[in-house]
C-alpha cells in the first residue's frame, strides 16, 4: 500500500525496457510489510456513515525496481481497511473509473439484495453506484471484492479486493490486543511476468509469488508482547496452511463471522481462499532482536519459494495489558432445520474449458436453484464430488454453523460462524444456516474464483 502511486496504467509500464529478461524470485525479508490503510468516512447521512470509494488503474511497486499495473480502491494495493459497527448503517457511494465493469460484494454481510454486489447488477465504466449496508450482524472480519460476471477472477486478481472489519460492543469489551497491536494481514499468491506484470491466466498453478498486504516476503517488526492478526485468504484459488516456523503456538479466537466461542490453541491455521481466521501470536516468548518466520505448507511450485511468507522481528519490549478471556463469546442454540438439501460440486478434470457444476448445472443468472422460505432454517449437505480437485463453498446473505466435516463433528476452528468452507477431494460437510434477515436472491458458489467462472455458482431465493 506504500508504494502506490496513483495514475493512470498504461498497458506495458514505463520501466518494462530495462526490466531483466526473467524475474527472479524477489529477495526475501528486505521490504517492511505495509498496513493498510484506513478509510474514513467523508461524512454522516441520518444514522449512516458515507463513504466515497474510487475504482481506479494505478502503479505499484511490488517487485523491486519494476512496477506493477494493478486495479485499486482508491488507488491502494491491496485495497484500505473499512471499520464499521452493528446497527450502525454505512453508505458507500462506488465511482468505477476503470475500464471494466465491476459489482461490490460485501464478503460474509447479510445486506438487501440490491446491495449485495450481484454479477448482473454491474457497475459500468465511468458510472457511479450506491450501496447500502444496514450492519444489522454481530461483529465479523468481512472484506470487499469484485463479483462482476466472468470478470470477477481476473478483476480481484488484479487488486479488487479491500477488508471491512465489523465490530460490536461484545467484541470491544474483551481486552484483546488492540490499536497497533491489531493488525490486518491479507495474504495472496500471485505470477508476475518478466515486466513485473501480473500475469493472468485461468486456473494458473505457477502463481508462486506470496504477497502479504500486496509486499512478497515482506519482515514485520513487533514488540516482545500479544498481537492479534486479522488474516484473510484473498487469493484467487490457493489454500494456506500457516505455521510459525518454530512450531510454536497459534492462539485462533476468530473465524468468517467473528469470535469462536473459547480460544483454540493449535499449530497450524487453513485458510481457503476466501476465508479469515483470528489469531493471537504471543510473540513475548522471542528474545528481543530475534525472529520467526511465518510459513505456508501447502502449494504447488518449489517448496524454497513457497515456503516462507513473512519474518516477524522483535524488536523491542512493550507492556502487555492484553488477554485472552477462556470465553469469548456465546453463539445461539441452532433451531431445529426445517429443510435438507444436498448441494453437490463437480468441475470436469483435464479438456481445454472444463466445466464446473453445482448439482450438474453451470451457472445460470436467471434460473433459481434453491427456493428457501424466509425465517426457516436450513441443514445443507455439501460434497465435492471431484476426486483430485478442491473445492471451497461460500454461501452470501448468512453465517452458517458447520455440524459435520466427513462425518465428524468440526474442528474447534470451524465451531463458530462461516461463511465459506474448504471441501478436500470427495469431502462433505453439513452446514446449518437461519435465512431470517432478507429476502431475494442471493448466490452461493465455490469460492476459487475460476471455479465461479467456469459455472460453479448457483442462485437461492428466500422468499
Ligand atoms: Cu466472496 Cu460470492 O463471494
Ligand atoms: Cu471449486
Amino acid at each position: 500500500a506504500a508504494h502506490v502511486r496513483a495514475q493512470p496504467a498504461t498497458t506495458t509500464s514505463a520501466s518494462s525496457a530495462n526490466a531483466p529478461a526473467v524475474v527472479a524470485a524477489p529477495e526475501k525479508f528486505r521490504r517492511p510489510m505495509p498496513l493498510l490503510p484506513e478509510k474514513k468516512p467523508v461524512g454522516r447521512a441520518g444514522k449512516s456513515d458515507v463513504y466515497v470509494m474510487t475504482m481506479k488503474p494505478a502503479r505499484a511497486e511490488i517487485l523491486p525496481g519494476l512496477t506493477t499495473d494493478v486495479l485499486t480502491y482508491d488507488g491502494h494495493f491491496p485495497g484500505p481497511v473499512i471499520r464499521a459497527r452493528s446497527h450502525r448503517p454505512v453508505v458507500i457511494r462506488q465511482r468505477n473509473r476503470l475500464t471494466v465493469p465491476t459489482a461490490v460484494h460485501l464478503h460474509g454481510s447479510s445486506v438487501p439484495a440490491d446491495s449485495d454486489g450481484d454479477p448482473m447488477d454491474v457497475i459500468e465504466p465511468g458510472t457511479d453506484r450506491v450501496y447500502h449496508y444496514p450492519n444489522r450482524q454481530p461483529h465479523a472480519p468481512l472484506w470487499f471484492h469484485d463479483h462482476a460476471h466472468h470478470l470477477e477472477a481476473e478483476n480481484v486478481y488484479r487488486g479488487l479486493s479491500g477488508s471491512y472489519l465489523l465490530t460490536d460492543p461484545a467484541e470491544r469489551a474483551l481486552p484483546l490486543p488492540r490499536g497497533r497491536y491489531e493488525v490486518v494481514i491479507a495474504l495472496r499468491d500471485a505470477r508476475f511476468d518478466a515486466q513485473g506484470q501480473l500475469a493472468y491466466a485461468m486456473g494458473d498453478r505457477g502463481r508462486n509469488t506470496l504477497l502479504a498486504n500486496g509486499v512478497p516476503y515482506p519482515y514485520f517488526q513487533v514488540a516482545a508482547r500479544k498481537y492479534r492478526l486479522r488474516l484473510l485468504n484473498a487469493s484467487n484459488q490457493r489454500r494456506f496452511e500457516l505455521r510459525l516456523a518454530d512450531g510454536s503456538p497459534l492462539i485462533q479466537i476468530g473465524s468468517d463471522g467473528g469470535l469462536l466461542t473459547a480460544p483454540h490453541t493449535t499449530d497450524r491455521i487453513a485458510l481457503s481462499a476466501g476465508e479469515r481466521a483470528d489469531v493471537v501470536v504471543d510473540f513475548s516468548r522471542y528474545p528481543v532482536g530475534t525472529s520467526v518466520v511465518l510459513k505456508n505448507t501447502t502449494g504447488t511450485g518449489p517448496a524454497e519459494e513457497i515456503g516462507e511468507i513473512l519474518r516477524f522481528d522483535v524488536v523491542r519490549a512493550a507492556p502487555d495489558p492484553s488477554r485472552i478471556p477462556g470465553r469469548l463469546r456465546t453463539l445461539p442454540p441452532l433451531p431445529r432445520p426445517d429443510t435438507e438439501r444436498t448441494v453437490v460440486l463437480r468441475m470436469d478434470e483435464g479438456g481445454e474449458h472444463p466445466g464446473a457444476y453445482i448439482d450438474e448445472k453451470e451457472y445460470d443468472p436467471q434460473r433459481v436453484d434453491a427456493r428457501v422460505k424466509f425465517n426457516s432454517s436450513e441443514v445443507w449437505t455439501v460434497t465435492n464430488a471431484n476426486a483430485r480437485a478442491e473445492h471451497n463453498f461460500h454461501l452470501h446473505l448468512v453465517q452458517f454453523r458447520v455440524l459435520e466435516r466427513a462425518g465428524r463433528p468440526p474442528e474447534p476452528g470451524e465451531g463458530g460462524l462461516k461463511d465459506t468452507i474448504h471441501l478436500a477431494p470427495g469431502e462433505t460437510v453439513r452446514l446449518q444456516a437461519v435465512f431470517d434477515s432478507y429476502r431475494g436472491r442471493y448466490l452461493y458458489h465455490c469460492h476459487m474464483f475460476e471455479h465461479g467462472v467456469r459455472g460453479m455458482m448457483a442462485t437461492m431465493h428466500i422468499q
